[in-house]
């Protein structure tokens, strides 16, 4: 459920129309609802009201990767999330938003020297660390600083997730955590290291899950493995079960499971575990409180096809040309009649088809159009290609809207090359 609605013909952004957010800042710009990703916040710690947490409240920490807006951040800490960070740039992004330390997460495969320390430094919760030598790593930087660094190892289950390749993690001939059946070792070594301590378990099989399935046999491995370790003597207080619940991006196919089927499960799956769980959404929570608006610069018919070029490209959303997504795409002011037509971008690649022979609203030059489910790993993963500028990011809340990201001036771009003397004339 998002809050993108149409009032009297136009679709609003809670109360604020698009058409006027297209006039005021341009486009192509990012879009965010401040009431969805509200309603996913509660919806998603509905779903996890059955789950036990040894009597400790449930960390749901943000995948800042999905969207580290600063005002998204902020929205975020202020309802009480936590952060899931995967770089030094997410961890200062995660604090400058007023996430507490004691809310944050360090996970992901590359983690350097520098960015342990600067984590260390902060007080952050725990370390989810993915190999033997990082751990090693992470003790040297510890004992340097003079303190205790809390680690769950992330786990690889060897399941197949079930999604697409490159989202997929929990395989075993992927690069992530450590295999599962030798795990216990691990923790042997990591709990001889000083300043380690080893407090947790953390697994994350893949992101856009659309079946339970290999979540719920990743889980119950974990859950094996959690009862291993305390028969070795670990001291096990933490599981983190990592995110990637899917999220409905083509009204067409069947839904992914409901939050409330996944806390469903996850509380069956964990029953007696007496752990503080930890969840690391991120799709969940912003995919569907975004979207990218963008204007039609002109229509053309080619041998057979209609073309519809918009303003925004492949630069500004990538996920349609690297995994193939599907982004519902609507008129913001339908006409109420439809068209079929391929959506493109000006970029100079085929790679930068939005959409091929959709059937969508009439969409004709000068038209806003907007896609939908953009909210997560949008304008994050946005690039210049092309030397098109990122795009502005808006932020609505009720009848209010701030622009939250700045369009990045073209010659601002520009001027972070620079060219050698030797080439001045
Ligand atoms: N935790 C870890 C360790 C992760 O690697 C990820 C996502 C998450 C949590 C959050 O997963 P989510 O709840 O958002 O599924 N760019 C791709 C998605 C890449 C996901 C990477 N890891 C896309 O646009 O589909």
């Amino acid at each position: 459920m998002d809050h993108f609605t149409l009032k009297d013909g136009v679709t609003h952004a809670e109360d604020v129309p698009l058409t006027l957010i297209a006039e005021a800042v341009g486009t192509p710009a990012y879009v965010y609802s401040t009431a969805t990703i509200e309603r996913h916040v509660r919806v998603f710690r509905e779903a996890l009201d059955k789950v036990e947490s040894a009597g400790q409240p449930t960390l749901v920490a943000f995948a800042v990767k999905a969207n580290p807006n600063a005002a998204v951040l902020a929205t975020l800490a202020q309802l009480g999330l936590g952060a899931d960070v995967v770089s030094e740039g997410e961890l200062l992004r995660a604090l400058h938003a007023g996430v507490p330390a004691d809310r944050i997460v360090f996970s992901g495969v590359g983690k350097t020297a520098d960015e342990m320390a600067r984590a260390l430094k902060a007080g952050i919760l725990q370390f989810n660390v993915e190999s033997e030598p990082e751990v090693e790593t992470l003790s040297a930087v510890a004992q340097s600083l003079g303190v205790t660094a809390r680690i769950a190892f992330r786990v690889n289950p060897d399941v197949d997730a079930m999604t697409h390749a490159k989202i997929s993690t929990g395989k075993a001939e992927n690069k992530f955590g450590i295999p599962i059946d030798r795990a216990r070792a691990s923790y042997f070594t990591a709990s001889r290291l000083p300043g380690i301590e080893p407090v947790g378990v953390a697994v994350h099989i893949g992101s856009q899950l659309t079946d339970l399935g290999p979540l719920a046999d990743a889980f119950a491995k974990v859950g094996q493995l959690i009862v291993q370790l305390r028969t070795d003597g670990h001291v096990i207080r933490t599981a983190d079960l990592g995110g990637g619940l899917g999220v409905p991006y083509d009204p067409t196919v069947p839904h992914p499971p409901t939050p409330a089927e996944y806390g469903a499960m996850v509380a069956e799956a964990t029953a007696g575990w007496n752990v503080r769980l930890i969840f690391e959404p991120g799709r969940l929570i912003v995919a569907n409180a975004g979207i990218l608006l963008t204007r039609v610069v002109r229509v053309k018919t080619g041998a057979a096809e209609r073309f519809v070029i918009v303003d925004a490209a492949m630069n500004d959303l990538l996920r349609p040309s690297l995994y193939d997504a599907w982004h519902d795409i609507r008129a913001v002011v339908p006409r109420g009649s439809k068209m079929t037509a391929n959506v493109v971008g000006p970029v100079c690649e085929l790679g930068d088809t939005f959409a091929t022979q959709r059937e969508l609203d009439v969409l004709e030059e000068g038209d806003l159009a907007m896609f939908m489910t953009a909210g997560a790993y949008g304008a994050t993963m946005a690039s210049t290609y092309n030397s098109r500028a990122l795009t502005a990011e808006v932020l609505v809340n009720g009848a209010d809207y701030a622009v939250v990201r700045q369009r990045q001036p073209i010659e601002a771009l520009i001027a972070l090359d620079s060219v050698p003397d030797w080439l001045r004339l």
